[in-house]
């Protein structure tokens, strides 16, 4: 008999959840207080044997324990620490109650478990199949307030997966404020740790920190209404000793857009918590009687081989449990977009013109960029008039497809759906329709604002625009872009403390609509590049525009960061002309190419601009491209370098039957009377024979992983390689 992921064994009322490789597990107290157990590699039996009492000096005791000074929430590893019980660390769960008290008890109720994973209503969540997942919702309750909270546990026992989210509702009378919460909290009662998060800006996210976690708090997360550029809401919790290859390590991904806030602490007595959630600044949640607040769900999981294994757990996972849509296995068109090639100087002759040259080099899609709609010759006017500009294309936008179709080529178009130019019609119309403070003027950026997603009025009126510009032709791509962050979460309509909560799920509803009205459209999210590259979105949106730096050197350290945690299915990356116009760096087409090839490719270029050979090189790599593309987006991913570190960028792909492999590396540097770099490789068969397709070699499995293979010594800056093996038969 298949022993259930998730066990309740009532004598002790000890919860466990099982994965193939990982066990968790939470107690009831006496008490009734829900403790942390354990959460690690694989073990068995009771692991309460771990909890210490003994009477500590200024931690304090509940009432109901008080005769035992040796019981103290101020010590004791939780599942979801709440303000009120005397526990002084960070809390995961601050409610402010009608009588103004920031106190909340929460205590045992019940629990349930299920068949399948939990939904989260207007929230993205991993999802999973039946038989895939098992659901443990544990219920607790605050007996004064009646405040309820339901603990939820998602398990994909195969996947090494473990999901967590929370459900906030107030069963009392009065109205509550929930001053912040959180999803997922970690207390490990013993150990050293580093956290390990990614930091950026706009054109240079995800760079990679690791910082001891010492005595204090350390946090990170957004206030900017989107998940952000400045840091990923995705962490990684390892020991100290930890590697790429080796090592204990713990990962969390918050599955939301919005602000966020990840905290990191060592207490008093060595203990370690780590917490994912909602931002608390700019939030102050409204509950009135019987409704409820769902905090988005953290991804979690675990390995002791190091980073590398817990990325694989993690792309797998994201691939297959969040991204979704027909187009989410499927080999993605190579496109071209024109917003490097014109920016916002084009006409429908020119974007036909870019077509044709598309179809010539062998593209399978045009991507029409900003500039098409309203008053928009620049980005100071025209936002929220989505009205195709059809002077500026000198003809209707279905016949400029039709014409595009002709040729052999699909069309795409972008769009910012939230945002408006105060320079617009609909601005003019509803100027109570952005997020603004009465009486005081707004902060600007990009010379635009935000539109309140958080009132449906607003969505419905931008929807409506939207659909009669997607119902104008064949459209088969849309970009959907978000280029501002919030500022003001400040609503006409809503209770300030729901506006930057509301914001997010508002997007959501928008998109899950676009979705179910164009099932077959694919949608590439984008935030001046990689401002929202999160799991939430990729719910939505499974592919999405990595960063709007295109310079193929900062490339190859934005797309190291980003695979901790996403595959590269879900990576939007393309080839761009020399020098780069986000650095004014000149690297060559073939580096250009290996790089974008980490990602789904495509071009963002003049081809008009080519000469004949740049061109010919060009069809050569969309072949090249084409026949590694399945492999790319649906193979394992290892890195092999760490570019910010070593004097190479290397990383590879390889079969699920470990057959064939794709290794790409870059030069990053280059000196005089140069010193060998050997890379080693990863995740192959020890004993397979492994043939380099190009030039014939063979190597054993083991000794390319053990020993690596030496990359060429050659002069010249940048230079980059491709290298294909295949397992041959004896
Ligand atoms: C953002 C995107 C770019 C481009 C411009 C258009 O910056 O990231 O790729 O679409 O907007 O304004």
């Amino acid at each position: 008999m298949h022993i259930m992921a998730i066990n309740y064994q009532d004598e002790n009322h000890i919860f466990t959840l099982n994965t193939e490789h990982t066990t968790y597990q939470m107690q009831v107290d006496r008490y009734g207080f829900l403790l942390h157990l354990y959460y690690g590699a694989k073990v068995s039996g009771n692991m309460n044997y771990l909890l210490t009492y003994y009477d500590r000096g200024f931690s304090g005791n509940p009432a109901d324990v008080r005769e035992d000074r040796t019981y103290s929430m101020d010590a004791l590893p939780q599942e979801y620490p709440v303000m009120g019980t005397g526990d002084y660390r960070s809390s995961a769960l601050i409610i402010r109650n009608a009588d103004d008290s920031d106190c909340c008890d929460l205590r045992y109720v019940g629990y349930q478990i299920r068949k399948g994973k939990y939904v989260l209503k207007g929230l993205p969540a991993v999802y999973a199949a039946e038989e895939e997942a098992e659901t443990l919702e544990i219920v607790l309750e605050d007996a004064i307030s009646k405040v309820q909270v339901r603990l939820l546990y998602g398990v994909l026992e195969k996947d090494d997966i473990i999901t967590r989210s929370a459900v906030i509702t107030n069963c009392g009378k009065d109205e509550i404020l929930v001053e912040k919460a959180a999803s997922a909290c970690l207390d490990f009662i013993t150990g050293d740790f580093d956290l390990l998060s990614f930091y950026g800006r706009h054109a240079m996210e995800r760079n990679l920190q690791r910082e001891k976690i010492a005595h204090g708090n350390f946090m990170i997360g957004s206030r900017r209404g989107t998940s952000s550029h400045q840091y990923n809401p995705a962490v990684l919790v390892a020991g100290t000793n930890t590697t790429e290859d080796a090592g204990s390590c713990y990962g969390m991904v918050f599955v939301y857009s919005g602000n966020f806030r990840c905290e990191a602490e060592k207490d008093q007595y060595g203990q370690t918590r780590v917490m994912m959630g909602l931002h608390d600044e700019l939030f102050h949640y409204p509950l009135k009687q019987e409704e409820t607040l769902i905090v988005p769900e953290t991804i979690l999981s675990y390995s002791k081989e190091g980073f590398g294994q817990l990325s694989l757990q993690f792309h797998h996972c994201i691939r297959d449990h969040i991204c979704r849509g027909k187009y989410n296995k499927e080999v993605r068109p190579v496109l071209l977009n024109s917003w490097e090639a014109a920016y916002f100087d084009f006409n429908g002759e020119m974007i036909c013109k870019l077509a044709k040259e598309a179809a010539e080099l062998g593209m399978d899609l045009i991507v029409m960029d900003d500039g098409w709609f309203g008053k928009r010759e620049d980005d100071n006017s025209g936002l929220g008039d989505w009205q195709v500009n059809e002077e500026k294309l000198g003809c209707t936008l279905g016949e400029m497809i039709q014409r595009i179709n002709a040729l052999g080529v699909k069309f795409g178009i972008w769009i910012e759906p939230e945002m408006v130019s105060e320079d617009s019609d609909l601005y003019r119309r509803h100027p109570d329709w952005v997020l603004c403070i009465p009486g005081r003027k707004p902060v600007y950026s990009r010379n635009q604002l935000v539109l309140d997603f958080s009132r449906a009025e607003v969505r419905e009126a931008v929807f409506l625009q939207i659909c009669q510009v997607l119902d104008q032709g064949n459209i088969e791509y849309v970009k959907w872009d978000m280029n501002r962050s919030l500022s003001e979460a400040y609503s006409m309509e809503h209770h300030q403390g729901k506006v930057m909560y509301d914001y997010v799920l508002g997007v959501y509803e928008f998109l899950e609509r676009i979705i179910e009205r164009y099932p077959n459209l694919f949608i590439e999210g984008c935030s001046g590049g990689g401002g929202r590259f999160d799991a939430g979105m990729m719910y939505y949106t499974s592919q999405i525009w990595c960063s709007d730096n295109t310079d193929a050197i900062d490339r190859l350290r934005i797309q190291y960061g980003t695979s901790f945690f996403y595959p590269t299915a879900t990576v939007g990356s393309h080839v761009s002309a020399i020098p780069n116009h986000q650095t004014g760096r000149s690297t060559s087409l073939h580096t250009r190419g290996i790089v974008a090839m980490a990602g789904n490719f495509g071009y963002e270029l003049d081809p008009g601009k080519l000469t004949e050979e740049e061109k010919e090189a060009i069809r050569e790599q969309i072949k090249v491209y084409r026949g590694d593309a399945e492999l790319i987006q649906n193979g394992d991913y290892y890195r092999l370098s760490n570019p910010f570190l070593d004097e190479y960028a290397a990383w590879m792909f390889v079969s699920s039957d470990k057959k064939r492999v794709l290794l790409y590396a870059v030069m990053l540097e280059i000196h005089g009377n140069m010193t060998v770099n050997y890379v080693r490789l990863k995740g192959l068969l020890e004993d397979g024979i492994y043939q380099e397709v190009q030039t014939g070699k063979r190597y054993f499995g083991a000794a390319l992983m053990e020993a690596g293979i030496p990359l060429p010594v050659e002069l010249g800056e940048y230079l980059g390689y491709r290298m294909e093996f295949a397992v041959i038969d004896s």
